[in-house]
Protein backbone atom coordinates (compact mmCIF):
# COMPACT_ATOMS: atom_id res chain seq x y z
CA UNK A 1 0.00 0.00 0.00
CA UNK A 2 1.55 3.25 -0.65
CA UNK A 3 1.04 6.32 1.30
CA UNK A 4 -1.31 9.30 -0.22
CA UNK A 5 -3.01 6.69 -2.81
CA UNK A 6 -6.55 8.03 -3.58
CA UNK A 7 -9.41 5.57 -1.53
CA UNK A 8 -13.04 4.55 -2.18
CA UNK A 9 -15.67 2.58 -0.53
CA UNK A 10 -18.22 1.42 -2.26
CA UNK A 11 -22.20 0.18 -1.03
CA UNK A 12 -24.08 -1.80 -3.57
CA UNK A 13 -28.11 -1.69 -3.91
CA UNK A 14 -30.49 -4.41 -5.98
CA UNK A 15 -29.84 -7.14 -8.24
CA UNK A 16 -27.21 -9.48 -9.50
CA UNK A 17 -26.48 -6.93 -12.72
CA UNK A 18 -25.56 -4.32 -10.24
CA UNK A 19 -23.45 -5.95 -7.96
CA UNK A 20 -21.55 -7.40 -11.01
CA UNK A 21 -20.83 -4.17 -12.43
CA UNK A 22 -19.99 -2.88 -9.04
CA UNK A 23 -16.87 -5.50 -9.54
CA UNK A 24 -16.20 -3.74 -12.73
CA UNK A 25 -16.33 -0.29 -11.32
CA UNK A 26 -13.85 -1.54 -8.84
CA UNK A 27 -11.40 -3.01 -11.19
CA UNK A 28 -11.41 0.35 -13.19
CA UNK A 29 -11.01 2.65 -9.79
CA UNK A 30 -8.09 0.48 -9.37
CA UNK A 31 -6.80 0.34 -12.63
CA UNK A 32 -6.78 4.32 -12.38
CA UNK A 33 -4.93 4.43 -8.89
CA UNK A 34 -7.13 3.76 -6.69
CA UNK A 35 -7.52 1.71 -3.38
CA UNK A 36 -10.72 0.05 -2.06
CA UNK A 37 -11.26 0.29 1.76
CA UNK A 38 -14.36 -1.03 3.86
CA UNK A 39 -15.21 1.87 5.77
CA UNK A 40 -17.12 5.27 4.47
CA UNK A 41 -14.68 6.78 7.31
CA UNK A 42 -11.63 5.52 5.66
CA UNK A 43 -12.52 6.98 2.06
CA UNK A 44 -12.18 9.96 0.17
CA UNK A 45 -14.61 8.95 -2.81
CA UNK A 46 -18.17 7.01 -1.76
CA UNK A 47 -19.57 5.41 -4.52
CA UNK A 48 -23.45 4.27 -4.40
CA UNK A 49 -24.48 1.61 -6.87
CA UNK A 50 -28.16 1.98 -6.77
CA UNK A 51 -31.44 0.48 -7.94
CA UNK A 52 -34.66 1.76 -8.02
CA UNK A 53 -36.53 -1.42 -8.95
CA UNK A 54 -38.98 -0.62 -6.07
CA UNK A 55 -39.65 2.02 -4.15
CA UNK A 56 -38.36 0.65 -1.30
CA UNK A 57 -34.74 0.28 -2.77
CA UNK A 58 -34.69 3.71 -4.18
CA UNK A 59 -35.47 5.41 -0.39
CA UNK A 60 -32.48 3.77 1.41
CA UNK A 61 -29.83 5.45 -1.10
CA UNK A 62 -31.36 8.59 -0.54
CA UNK A 63 -31.56 7.78 3.42
CA UNK A 64 -28.14 6.96 3.12
CA UNK A 65 -27.04 10.28 1.58
CA UNK A 66 -28.52 12.16 3.87
CA UNK A 67 -26.99 10.42 6.42
CA UNK A 68 -23.34 11.33 4.96
CA UNK A 69 -23.93 15.10 4.24
CA UNK A 70 -21.99 16.14 6.95
CA UNK A 71 -18.69 14.30 5.92
CA UNK A 72 -18.29 16.72 2.49
CA UNK A 73 -16.73 19.10 4.98
CA UNK A 74 -13.77 16.48 5.45
CA UNK A 75 -13.39 16.99 2.29
CA UNK A 76 -15.01 13.29 1.03
CA UNK A 77 -16.59 13.40 -2.49
CA UNK A 78 -19.94 11.01 -3.81
CA UNK A 79 -20.53 9.35 -6.53
CA UNK A 80 -23.95 8.04 -7.25
CA UNK A 81 -24.20 5.13 -9.90
CA UNK A 82 -26.93 3.24 -10.96
CA UNK A 83 -30.14 3.19 -11.75
CA UNK A 84 -31.60 5.84 -9.37
CA UNK A 85 -28.54 7.65 -11.03
CA UNK A 86 -29.83 7.24 -13.73
CA UNK A 87 -33.69 7.82 -13.76
CA UNK A 88 -32.99 11.01 -11.41
CA UNK A 89 -30.44 12.21 -13.30
CA UNK A 90 -29.05 16.08 -12.32
CA UNK A 91 -31.47 16.60 -9.99
CA UNK A 92 -29.62 14.31 -7.26
CA UNK A 93 -27.56 17.38 -7.73
CA UNK A 94 -30.15 19.78 -6.22
CA UNK A 95 -31.23 17.14 -3.47
CA UNK A 96 -28.02 16.20 -2.59
CA UNK A 97 -25.51 19.08 -3.13
CA UNK A 98 -22.38 17.22 -1.65
CA UNK A 99 -22.41 14.58 -4.59
CA UNK A 100 -20.11 15.28 -7.44
CA UNK A 101 -20.59 12.24 -9.69
CA UNK A 102 -24.10 10.93 -11.22
CA UNK A 103 -24.06 7.89 -13.65
CA UNK A 104 -25.68 5.64 -15.10
CA UNK A 105 -24.52 1.72 -15.93
CA UNK A 106 -24.32 2.66 -19.74
CA UNK A 107 -21.69 5.42 -19.30
CA UNK A 108 -19.40 3.04 -17.13
CA UNK A 109 -16.93 2.64 -20.03
CA UNK A 110 -16.40 6.75 -19.50
CA UNK A 111 -15.30 6.22 -16.02
CA UNK A 112 -11.64 7.02 -16.40
CA UNK A 113 -12.71 10.72 -17.34
CA UNK A 114 -14.85 11.61 -15.33
CA UNK A 115 -12.55 10.48 -12.52
CA UNK A 116 -10.60 12.68 -13.61
CA UNK A 117 -13.06 15.71 -13.87
CA UNK A 118 -14.02 14.90 -10.34
CA UNK A 119 -10.58 14.90 -8.96
CA UNK A 120 -10.36 18.56 -10.87
CA UNK A 121 -13.05 19.38 -8.09
CA UNK A 122 -15.40 19.59 -10.82
CA UNK A 123 -18.75 17.92 -11.05
CA UNK A 124 -19.38 14.87 -13.42
CA UNK A 125 -22.25 13.43 -14.96
CA UNK A 126 -22.62 9.87 -16.91
CA UNK A 127 -26.41 10.06 -18.35
CA UNK A 128 -27.75 7.77 -21.19
CA UNK A 129 -30.84 8.98 -23.57
CA UNK A 130 -31.16 4.99 -25.00
CA UNK A 131 -28.92 5.43 -27.48
CA UNK A 132 -25.94 3.97 -26.46
CA UNK A 133 -25.31 0.61 -28.05
CA UNK A 134 -21.97 -0.15 -26.45
CA UNK A 135 -21.54 -2.78 -24.34
CA UNK A 136 -19.37 -1.96 -20.64
CA UNK A 137 -16.26 -4.36 -21.00
CA UNK A 138 -13.01 -4.22 -18.82
CA UNK A 139 -9.85 -6.10 -18.32
CA UNK A 140 -10.04 -4.82 -14.50
CA UNK A 141 -12.96 -6.70 -13.23
CA UNK A 142 -12.50 -7.32 -9.77
CA UNK A 143 -14.65 -10.33 -9.05
CA UNK A 144 -15.41 -10.91 -5.29
CA UNK A 145 -15.50 -14.93 -5.09
CA UNK A 146 -12.73 -16.74 -6.80
CA UNK A 147 -14.63 -19.38 -8.01
CA UNK A 148 -18.11 -18.71 -9.49
CA UNK A 149 -18.64 -15.77 -11.18
CA UNK A 150 -20.74 -13.31 -13.35
CA UNK A 151 -20.19 -12.32 -17.50
CA UNK A 152 -22.61 -10.07 -18.51
CA UNK A 153 -23.61 -11.12 -22.29
CA UNK A 154 -26.42 -8.65 -22.74
CA UNK A 155 -27.34 -4.88 -21.29
CA UNK A 156 -29.92 -3.21 -21.16
CA UNK A 157 -33.65 -4.13 -21.95
CA UNK A 158 -36.22 -2.84 -25.08
CA UNK A 159 -39.27 -5.05 -23.39
CA UNK A 160 -41.15 -2.08 -21.86
CA UNK A 161 -43.22 -3.98 -19.43
CA UNK A 162 -45.60 -1.76 -17.83
CA UNK A 163 -44.31 -1.80 -14.31
CA UNK A 164 -40.63 -1.82 -15.20
CA UNK A 165 -38.09 1.25 -14.90
CA UNK A 166 -35.66 -0.88 -16.18
CA UNK A 167 -35.89 -0.19 -20.14
CA UNK A 168 -35.19 3.58 -18.38
CA UNK A 169 -32.50 2.92 -16.06
CA UNK A 170 -30.27 1.00 -18.15
CA UNK A 171 -30.81 1.67 -21.79
CA UNK A 172 -31.65 -0.28 -24.77
CA UNK A 173 -30.91 -3.93 -25.36
CA UNK A 174 -26.89 -4.29 -26.51
CA UNK A 175 -25.16 -8.15 -26.57
CA UNK A 176 -21.48 -8.25 -26.55
CA UNK A 177 -19.87 -10.73 -29.31
CA UNK A 178 -19.76 -14.60 -28.43
CA UNK A 179 -16.16 -14.30 -29.30
CA UNK A 180 -15.63 -11.64 -25.89
CA UNK A 181 -17.95 -13.57 -23.93
CA UNK A 182 -16.26 -17.01 -24.74
CA UNK A 183 -12.98 -15.40 -24.09
CA UNK A 184 -13.67 -13.87 -20.58
CA UNK A 185 -15.30 -17.20 -19.46
CA UNK A 186 -11.72 -18.96 -21.36
CA UNK A 187 -9.65 -16.68 -18.72
CA UNK A 188 -11.88 -17.35 -15.58
CA UNK A 189 -11.87 -20.82 -16.05
CA UNK A 190 -7.84 -20.86 -16.90
CA UNK A 191 -7.55 -18.27 -13.15
CA UNK A 192 -9.61 -21.55 -11.61
CA UNK A 193 -13.33 -20.46 -11.85
CA UNK A 194 -15.60 -23.52 -12.23
CA UNK A 195 -19.03 -22.11 -12.21
CA UNK A 196 -20.12 -18.58 -14.87
CA UNK A 197 -23.20 -16.95 -14.35
CA UNK A 198 -24.31 -15.61 -17.18
CA UNK A 199 -25.96 -12.10 -16.97
CA UNK A 200 -28.49 -9.92 -19.04
CA UNK A 201 -31.86 -8.46 -17.94
CA UNK A 202 -33.39 -10.79 -20.90
CA UNK A 203 -30.27 -13.23 -21.91
CA UNK A 204 -32.81 -15.32 -24.21
CA UNK A 205 -33.05 -11.90 -26.55
CA UNK A 206 -29.24 -12.57 -27.01
CA UNK A 207 -28.06 -11.39 -30.42
CA UNK A 208 -24.47 -11.78 -30.98
CA UNK A 209 -23.13 -8.88 -33.16
CA UNK A 210 -21.17 -11.23 -34.55
CA UNK A 211 -23.75 -13.62 -35.83
CA UNK A 212 -21.81 -17.08 -34.75
CA UNK A 213 -24.11 -17.93 -31.89
CA UNK A 214 -27.34 -18.42 -30.80
CA UNK A 215 -27.97 -18.05 -27.12
CA UNK A 216 -28.56 -21.76 -26.48
CA UNK A 217 -25.34 -22.19 -28.59
CA UNK A 218 -23.24 -19.69 -26.41
CA UNK A 219 -24.88 -20.87 -23.28
CA UNK A 220 -23.51 -24.71 -24.42
CA UNK A 221 -20.06 -23.69 -25.70
CA UNK A 222 -19.17 -22.17 -22.51
CA UNK A 223 -20.54 -25.59 -21.00
CA UNK A 224 -18.01 -26.85 -23.13
CA UNK A 225 -14.76 -24.69 -21.80
CA UNK A 226 -12.61 -27.37 -19.74
CA UNK A 227 -12.47 -26.79 -16.07
CA UNK A 228 -16.25 -25.42 -16.12
CA UNK A 229 -18.50 -27.59 -14.32
CA UNK A 230 -21.43 -25.53 -13.78
CA UNK A 231 -23.02 -22.60 -15.71
CA UNK A 232 -26.48 -20.60 -14.91
CA UNK A 233 -28.10 -18.26 -16.41
CA UNK A 234 -30.54 -15.18 -15.78
CA UNK A 235 -33.10 -13.63 -16.77
CA UNK A 236 -34.80 -15.05 -19.39
CA UNK A 237 -38.82 -13.43 -20.51
CA UNK A 238 -40.89 -16.33 -21.27
CA UNK A 239 -41.41 -14.55 -25.25
CA UNK A 240 -38.10 -15.59 -25.96
CA UNK A 241 -37.48 -18.69 -24.15
CA UNK A 242 -36.87 -21.71 -27.08
CA UNK A 243 -36.73 -24.90 -27.05
CA UNK A 244 -33.21 -24.91 -28.41
CA UNK A 245 -32.35 -23.69 -24.59
CA UNK A 246 -34.07 -27.14 -22.88
CA UNK A 247 -32.13 -28.85 -25.44
CA UNK A 248 -28.80 -27.37 -24.81
CA UNK A 249 -29.22 -28.25 -20.96
CA UNK A 250 -30.10 -31.55 -21.46
CA UNK A 251 -27.10 -32.67 -23.64
CA UNK A 252 -24.53 -30.40 -21.72
CA UNK A 253 -23.70 -31.83 -18.37
CA UNK A 254 -22.03 -28.47 -17.18
CA UNK A 255 -25.61 -26.53 -17.67
CA UNK A 256 -27.61 -26.00 -14.79
CA UNK A 257 -30.22 -28.23 -14.24
CA UNK A 258 -32.68 -24.67 -13.08
CA UNK A 259 -34.62 -22.05 -14.70
CA UNK A 260 -35.69 -18.85 -13.92
CA UNK A 261 -38.75 -17.93 -15.72
CA UNK A 262 -40.40 -15.17 -14.33
CA UNK A 263 -44.44 -14.77 -14.88
CA UNK A 264 -45.24 -12.05 -12.49
CA UNK A 265 -49.25 -12.84 -13.19
CA UNK A 266 -51.08 -15.67 -13.63
CA UNK A 267 -54.22 -14.47 -15.52
CA UNK A 268 -53.56 -13.10 -19.39
CA UNK A 269 -55.64 -10.09 -18.92
CA UNK A 270 -52.91 -8.93 -16.05
CA UNK A 271 -50.53 -9.97 -17.88
CA UNK A 272 -51.83 -7.87 -21.57
CA UNK A 273 -51.92 -5.08 -19.13
CA UNK A 274 -48.35 -5.75 -17.94
CA UNK A 275 -47.79 -6.03 -21.25
CA UNK A 276 -45.48 -8.89 -21.04
CA UNK A 277 -46.62 -10.35 -24.61
CA UNK A 278 -48.03 -13.69 -23.42
CA UNK A 279 -50.37 -15.20 -21.94
CA UNK A 280 -51.16 -17.65 -19.22
CA UNK A 281 -51.27 -20.74 -21.74
CA UNK A 282 -48.72 -19.51 -23.66
CA UNK A 283 -46.22 -18.99 -20.65
CA UNK A 284 -47.47 -22.77 -20.07
CA UNK A 285 -46.30 -24.37 -23.13
CA UNK A 286 -42.75 -23.04 -22.09
CA UNK A 287 -42.88 -24.75 -19.18
CA UNK A 288 -44.24 -27.78 -20.82
CA UNK A 289 -40.65 -27.53 -22.88
CA UNK A 290 -38.90 -27.01 -19.56
CA UNK A 291 -40.81 -30.39 -17.91
CA UNK A 292 -40.37 -32.58 -21.43
CA UNK A 293 -36.28 -32.27 -21.26
CA UNK A 294 -35.50 -35.90 -21.60
CA UNK A 295 -32.14 -36.65 -19.18
CA UNK A 296 -32.74 -33.95 -16.91
CA UNK A 297 -35.28 -32.75 -13.96
CA UNK A 298 -35.22 -28.84 -14.42
CA UNK A 299 -35.92 -26.77 -11.40
CA UNK A 300 -38.80 -23.97 -12.40
CA UNK A 301 -38.55 -20.55 -10.28
CA UNK A 302 -39.97 -17.48 -10.96
CA UNK A 303 -40.74 -13.67 -9.96
CA UNK A 304 -44.82 -12.70 -8.93
CA UNK A 305 -46.44 -9.57 -8.48
CA UNK A 306 -49.40 -9.63 -6.49
CA UNK A 307 -51.85 -6.23 -6.66
CA UNK A 308 -50.86 -4.92 -10.18
CA UNK A 309 -53.45 -2.28 -10.47
CA UNK A 310 -56.56 -3.61 -11.45
CA UNK A 311 -55.84 -6.99 -10.50
CA UNK A 312 -59.08 -8.51 -9.08
CA UNK A 313 -59.34 -11.00 -6.82
CA UNK A 314 -60.55 -13.87 -9.34
CA UNK A 315 -57.08 -12.94 -11.43
CA UNK A 316 -54.86 -12.96 -8.25
CA UNK A 317 -56.14 -16.36 -7.48
CA UNK A 318 -55.35 -17.59 -11.41
CA UNK A 319 -52.37 -16.64 -9.88
CA UNK A 320 -52.22 -19.15 -7.07
CA UNK A 321 -53.90 -21.58 -9.50
CA UNK A 322 -50.35 -21.13 -11.55
CA UNK A 323 -48.33 -21.65 -8.77
CA UNK A 324 -49.93 -25.61 -8.33
CA UNK A 325 -49.69 -25.94 -12.06
CA UNK A 326 -46.10 -25.20 -12.53
CA UNK A 327 -44.71 -26.75 -9.39
CA UNK A 328 -42.23 -24.01 -8.71
CA UNK A 329 -39.21 -24.75 -6.52
CA UNK A 330 -39.03 -21.55 -5.54
CA UNK A 331 -40.23 -17.84 -6.38
CA UNK A 332 -39.84 -14.25 -5.78
CA UNK A 333 -42.26 -12.22 -4.96
CA UNK A 334 -43.23 -8.55 -4.80
CA UNK A 335 -46.08 -6.25 -3.88
CA UNK A 336 -45.92 -4.03 -7.33
CA UNK A 337 -45.10 -0.52 -6.99
CA UNK A 338 -45.88 2.71 -8.71
CA UNK A 339 -42.43 3.54 -10.56
CA UNK A 340 -41.02 6.94 -12.31
CA UNK A 341 -41.64 6.79 -15.85
CA UNK A 342 -43.35 3.70 -16.47
CA UNK A 343 -46.56 3.07 -18.45
CA UNK A 344 -48.13 1.39 -15.60
CA UNK A 345 -48.62 4.81 -13.78
CA UNK A 346 -51.58 5.59 -16.59
CA UNK A 347 -53.93 2.85 -14.75
CA UNK A 348 -55.70 4.34 -11.53
CA UNK A 349 -57.39 1.43 -10.43
CA UNK A 350 -54.88 0.82 -7.40
CA UNK A 351 -55.08 -1.76 -4.90
CA UNK A 352 -54.91 -0.35 -1.17
CA UNK A 353 -51.69 -1.50 1.00
CA UNK A 354 -53.13 -4.00 3.16
CA UNK A 355 -54.70 -5.66 0.00
CA UNK A 356 -51.33 -6.31 -1.40
CA UNK A 357 -50.24 -7.40 1.81
CA UNK A 358 -52.62 -10.19 1.96
CA UNK A 359 -52.42 -11.02 -1.34
CA UNK A 360 -48.00 -11.65 -0.49
CA UNK A 361 -48.97 -13.34 2.31
CA UNK A 362 -51.63 -15.76 0.78
CA UNK A 363 -49.03 -16.34 -2.54
CA UNK A 364 -46.50 -16.92 -0.03
CA UNK A 365 -48.43 -19.32 1.98
CA UNK A 366 -49.33 -21.35 -1.07
CA UNK A 367 -45.64 -21.13 -1.94
CA UNK A 368 -44.35 -23.22 0.90
CA UNK A 369 -46.67 -25.45 0.65
CA UNK A 370 -45.51 -26.89 -2.94
CA UNK A 371 -41.91 -26.26 -1.87
CA UNK A 372 -42.32 -28.65 1.35
CA UNK A 373 -43.74 -31.49 -1.03
CA UNK A 374 -40.99 -30.07 -3.84
CA UNK A 375 -37.95 -30.38 -1.69
CA UNK A 376 -39.16 -33.13 0.42
CA UNK A 377 -39.11 -35.03 -2.91
CA UNK A 378 -35.43 -34.88 -2.53
CA UNK A 379 -35.01 -37.47 0.81
CA UNK A 380 -33.03 -40.24 -0.07
CA UNK A 381 -31.20 -38.75 -2.99
CA UNK A 382 -27.31 -38.14 -3.59
CA UNK A 383 -26.41 -34.52 -5.03
CA UNK A 384 -23.41 -32.73 -6.23
CA UNK A 385 -22.91 -29.53 -4.41
CA UNK A 386 -20.81 -27.07 -4.39
CA UNK A 387 -19.44 -26.03 -1.22
CA UNK A 388 -20.53 -22.19 -0.61
CA UNK A 389 -19.43 -21.30 2.93
CA UNK A 390 -19.86 -22.84 6.27
CA UNK A 391 -22.14 -22.68 9.37
CA UNK A 392 -19.44 -23.33 12.30
CA UNK A 393 -22.32 -23.02 15.26
CA UNK A 394 -23.50 -26.18 13.48
CA UNK A 395 -20.72 -28.03 12.16
CA UNK A 396 -22.21 -28.09 8.83
CA UNK A 397 -20.98 -26.93 5.26
CA UNK A 398 -23.23 -24.92 3.15
CA UNK A 399 -23.69 -26.37 -0.51
CA UNK A 400 -25.66 -25.67 -3.67
CA UNK A 401 -27.02 -28.02 -5.66
CA UNK A 402 -27.31 -27.80 -9.46
CA UNK A 403 -31.03 -26.95 -9.37
CA UNK A 404 -29.67 -23.86 -7.09
CA UNK A 405 -30.92 -25.54 -3.69
CA UNK A 406 -28.92 -25.25 -0.11
CA UNK A 407 -28.17 -28.11 0.83
CA UNK A 408 -26.43 -27.95 4.36
CA UNK A 409 -24.56 -31.13 4.97
CA UNK A 410 -22.09 -32.60 7.48
CA UNK A 411 -18.70 -34.43 6.97
CA UNK A 412 -18.39 -37.95 8.48
CA UNK A 413 -15.88 -38.55 11.10
CA UNK A 414 -12.77 -39.12 9.58
CA UNK A 415 -13.41 -38.00 6.25
CA UNK A 416 -11.66 -34.70 4.76
CA UNK A 417 -13.76 -32.06 4.29
CA UNK A 418 -14.39 -30.32 0.64
CA UNK A 419 -12.65 -26.91 0.39
CA UNK A 420 -14.78 -23.62 -0.04
CA UNK A 421 -15.68 -23.90 -3.74
CA UNK A 422 -14.87 -27.49 -4.01
CA UNK A 423 -17.89 -29.88 -5.12
CA UNK A 424 -18.61 -33.03 -3.09
CA UNK A 425 -21.71 -35.83 -2.96
CA UNK A 426 -24.22 -35.68 -0.09
CA UNK A 427 -27.18 -38.07 0.46
CA UNK A 428 -30.14 -36.39 1.83
CA UNK A 429 -31.10 -36.68 5.22
CA UNK A 430 -33.84 -34.35 6.12
CA UNK A 431 -35.98 -31.90 4.11
CA UNK A 432 -36.92 -28.52 4.97
CA UNK A 433 -39.75 -26.06 3.04
CA UNK A 434 -36.17 -24.03 1.54
CA UNK A 435 -33.47 -25.83 1.85
CA UNK A 436 -31.68 -29.57 2.18
CA UNK A 437 -29.95 -31.08 5.03
CA UNK A 438 -27.42 -33.86 4.28
CA UNK A 439 -24.04 -35.86 5.12
CA UNK A 440 -21.51 -36.14 2.78
CA UNK A 441 -21.18 -39.82 1.13
CA UNK A 442 -17.45 -40.61 -0.76
N1 LIG B 1 -43.18 -3.41 -8.66
C1 LIG B 1 -43.03 -4.62 -8.11
N2 LIG B 1 -42.19 -5.55 -8.55
C2 LIG B 1 -41.44 -5.25 -9.64
N3 LIG B 1 -40.53 -5.95 -10.32
C3 LIG B 1 -40.07 -5.19 -11.32
N4 LIG B 1 -40.68 -3.99 -11.32
C4 LIG B 1 -41.54 -4.00 -10.28
C5 LIG B 1 -42.47 -3.05 -9.76
N5 LIG B 1 -42.63 -1.85 -10.30
C6 LIG B 1 -40.18 -7.33 -10.00
C7 LIG B 1 -40.52 -8.26 -11.16
C8 LIG B 1 -39.18 -8.55 -11.74
C9 LIG B 1 -38.29 -8.51 -10.53
C10 LIG B 1 -36.85 -8.36 -10.80
O1 LIG B 1 -38.78 -7.42 -9.81
O2 LIG B 1 -41.11 -9.42 -10.62
O3 LIG B 1 -39.13 -9.81 -12.41
FE1 LIG C 1 -32.54 -2.64 -9.59
FE2 LIG C 1 -33.38 -3.28 -12.01
FE3 LIG C 1 -31.38 -1.63 -11.74
FE4 LIG C 1 -31.06 -4.23 -11.13
S1 LIG C 1 -31.50 -3.36 -13.14
S2 LIG C 1 -30.35 -2.51 -9.96
S3 LIG C 1 -33.08 -4.67 -10.26
S4 LIG C 1 -33.50 -1.30 -11.11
Amino acid sequence: MSLGQKTFFIETFGCQMNVHDSEKVIGTLISQGYRQVDSVEQAELIFYNTCSIRDKAEQKVFHRLADFKKLREQGKKFAVIGCVAQQEGEKIFQRAPHVSLVAGSASYRNLPQMLVQIEAGQRATGLDDRQSGETFETEFTARSNPHRGYITIIEGCDKFCAYCVVPYTRGKERSRTSGSVLNEARQMAESGYTEIQLLGQNVNSYLDPSEKKSFAELLAAIGEIPGIRRVRFTTSHPRDFTRDIVEAIDSVPALCDHVHLPVQSGSSRVLANMSREYTREQYLDRIALIKAAKKRRISITTDVIVGFPGETEAEFEETLSLLDEVGYDGIFSFKYSARPNTPALKYADGIPEEEKWRRLQALNAKQREIQIVRFGSHLGEKIEVMVEGSNVARSQLIGRTSQNKTLNFTVPAGAAAPALGGYAQVLVTRTLPNSLVGEMVS
